[in-house]
C-alpha cells in the first residue's frame, strides 16, 4: 500500500500541469446546467487520450467512465464530479477569464472536473497495483433542479456494474489549499423552492375601499411565515425559510392585482421538511383569504439533505490522514447550503467532502457563487491524489 500511496502522490504532481490546463480551458468556456455539450466533449477527448472507456449522453450531457484494476468484479466504487457553471459575469482579470458572457465557473465545478480527470489518469497508470473497478461520473446540472444526479441515477449510473460506495469532492475557499475537510452524518441541508402568487384586486391607491391590496397581504404573509421556524419546528433541527424575491409591479398610486414571492426552505429532517411545506401553504393561503385575497402556493421539491455515511466517512478520514498528514484533515461544521450529491447517498453509502482551495497569501479568498471566485490551483494536486487514493484503497 505504501508503494501505491507514493505512486499516487507522485502521479498527482506529475499530472498537475495538465490538470491546471484542463481547469483553465473549462473555466474559459463555462456552460450552464444541462447545456454542458462542449465540456462533455472535452472530457471525452481527454478520456480517449488516456485509453479509458466511457459512455456519453447520460442525463443528456453526462459521462460515465470505467477504469479496471486487478480482479475488476471484486469491488466497484465511484467518484463524482459536476460540470455546470453559473449565470454570473466574471470579474476576475486573469488570462483564463470566462469567454462566455454572463456565464462563470463560480462554484469550482471546472476544478472538480479537472481533478477527476487527473485522478483518472493516475488510476489508469497504476491499475496493476489496485483491486476492483472505479466508475468516474461526470455529472451535469448540479446547480439547477431537478439536478443531474437524480436523472443519472434514474438512467442507471449506479448499476451495471453495481456501485458499492461513492465520493464527491467540492472546492472550499475558507479552507487553505493542501487541506481537506470532512464530516460524518448530516452535512448539508435539503433545499426546496417556494413560489407564492398573492392575488388581490388592483386599482387606484387613493381608493383603498375598492381594492384588495396584495402588497399588504404579502407583508402579512412574510411575517406570518416566520413562525414556521420559530414556533413549528423542533429547535434542535436546523431549519431556514428565506425569501429573496418580492415582486409587486404597481406604482406610487397604483395597487397591482398580484404580488410574487420567491424563497427557499432548508432543513435536515425529511418528515419535518414535508410538514413544513404544508404549514407554508396553509399559513400563506389562510392569511391571504382572511384579508379577502388568495394565495397560490407552488413548492418545488429540490434536493434531500446530504447524509455522509458514518463508516465510510470514518474510513475516508483515516485514508486522507495517511495520504496528507493528520494536520491537513479538518472537521467541517454543518451548513444550510444544498447539494444534489445527496441523491447518491440515498442509494448507497456516500461521502461528500471539501477540498481546501483558498490561499490568503495569494489573496484567494472570494466565496463560491461570487464574481471574483477563484481557486489556488495547487489544490488540484491534493484533490486528484485524494480521489485516486480513496478510489483505490477506500
Ligand atoms: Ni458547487
Amino acid at each position: 500500500m505504501t508503494t501505491l500511496k507514493n505512486r499516487i502522490k507522485e502521479g498527482s504532481r506529475k499530472v498537475f500541469p495538465e490538470m491546471r490546463a484542463w481547469r483553465r480551458h473549462l473555466h474559459m468556456y463555462p456552460e450552464l446546467a444541462f447545456q454542458e455539450f462542449e465540456s462533455a466533449r472535452f472530457i471525452a477527448e481527454r478520456l480517449t487520450e488516456m485509453g479509458i472507456n466511457y459512455r456519453e449522453g447520460i442525463a443528456k450531457t453526462g459521462i460515465v467512465a470505467i477504469i479496471e484494476g486487478k480482479d475488476p468484479a471484486t469491488r466497484v466504487v465511484a467518484l463524482r464530479a459536476d460540470m455546470d457553471a453559473l449565470p454570473i459575469e466574471e470579474k476576475n482579470e486573469v488570462p483564463y477569464r470566462s469567454q462566455n458572457k454572463g456565464v462563470m465557473h463560480a462554484c469550482g465545478h471546472d476544478a472538480h472536473t479537472a481533478s477527476l480527470l487527473g485522478a483518472a489518469k493516475i488510476l489508469k497508470e497504476c491499475a496493476e497495483e489496485w483491486t476492483g473497478t472505479v466508475k468516474l461520473i461526470f455529472q451535469p446540472s448540479e446547480e439547477k433542479l431537478p439536478g443531474g444526479a437524480s436523472v443519472m441515477i434514474r438512467e442507471g449510473v449506479l448499476k451495471n456494474p453495481e456501485v458499492a460506495r461513492i465520493w464527491g469532492q467540492h472546492v472550499h475557499p475558507p479552507l487553505v489549499a493542501g487541506k481537506v475537510g470532512m464530516r460524518a452524518g448530516p452535512y448539508m441541508a435539503s433545499a426546496d423552492e417556494i413560489y407564492l402568487t398573492i392575488k388581490g384586486k388592483g386599482g387606484h391607491a387613493a381608493l383603498p375601499q375598492n381594492v384588495i391590496d396584495p402588497v399588504l397581504i404579502s407583508a402579512h404573509i412574510l411575517l406570518a411565515l416566520q413562525q414556521i421556524v420559530s414556533r413549528k419546528s423542533n429547535p434542535l433541527t436546523p431549519s431556514v425559510l428565506s425569501f429573496g424575491k418580492l415582486m409587486a409591479e404597481g406604482a406610487t398610486n397604483v395597487i397591482p392585482d398580484r404580488v410574487f414571492l420567491e424563497g427557499t426552505f432548508r432543513t435536515f429532517d425529511e418528515e419535518w421538511r414535508f410538514e413544513a411545506h404544508q404549514w407554508i401553504e396553509k399559513i400563506a393561503r389562510d392569511t391571504a383569504r382572511a384579508m379577502g385575497g388568495d394565495c397560490e402556493v407552488d413548492i418545488r421539491v429540490g434536493y434531500p439533505y446530504v447524509h455522509n455515511d458514518e463508516a465510510l466517512t470514518k474510513k475516508s478520514r483515516q485514508l486522507a490522514e495517511e495520504l496528507l498528514g493528520a494536520e491537513n484533515v479538518v472537521d467541517l461544521p454543518q451548513r444550510m447550503t444544498g447539494e444534489d450529491f445527496a441523491f447518491y447517498g440515498r442509494e448507497i453509502p456516500a461521502c461528500f467532502y471539501r477540498l481546501g482551495t483558498g490561499n490568503p497569501e495569494k489573496n484567494i479568498l472570494s466565496p463560491i457563487h461570487s464574481a471574483t471566485f477563484d481557486i489556488d490551483e495547487e489544490a488540484l494536486i491534493t484533490g486528484a491524489a485524494l480521489e485516486a487514493w480513496l478510489a483505490a484503497a477506500g
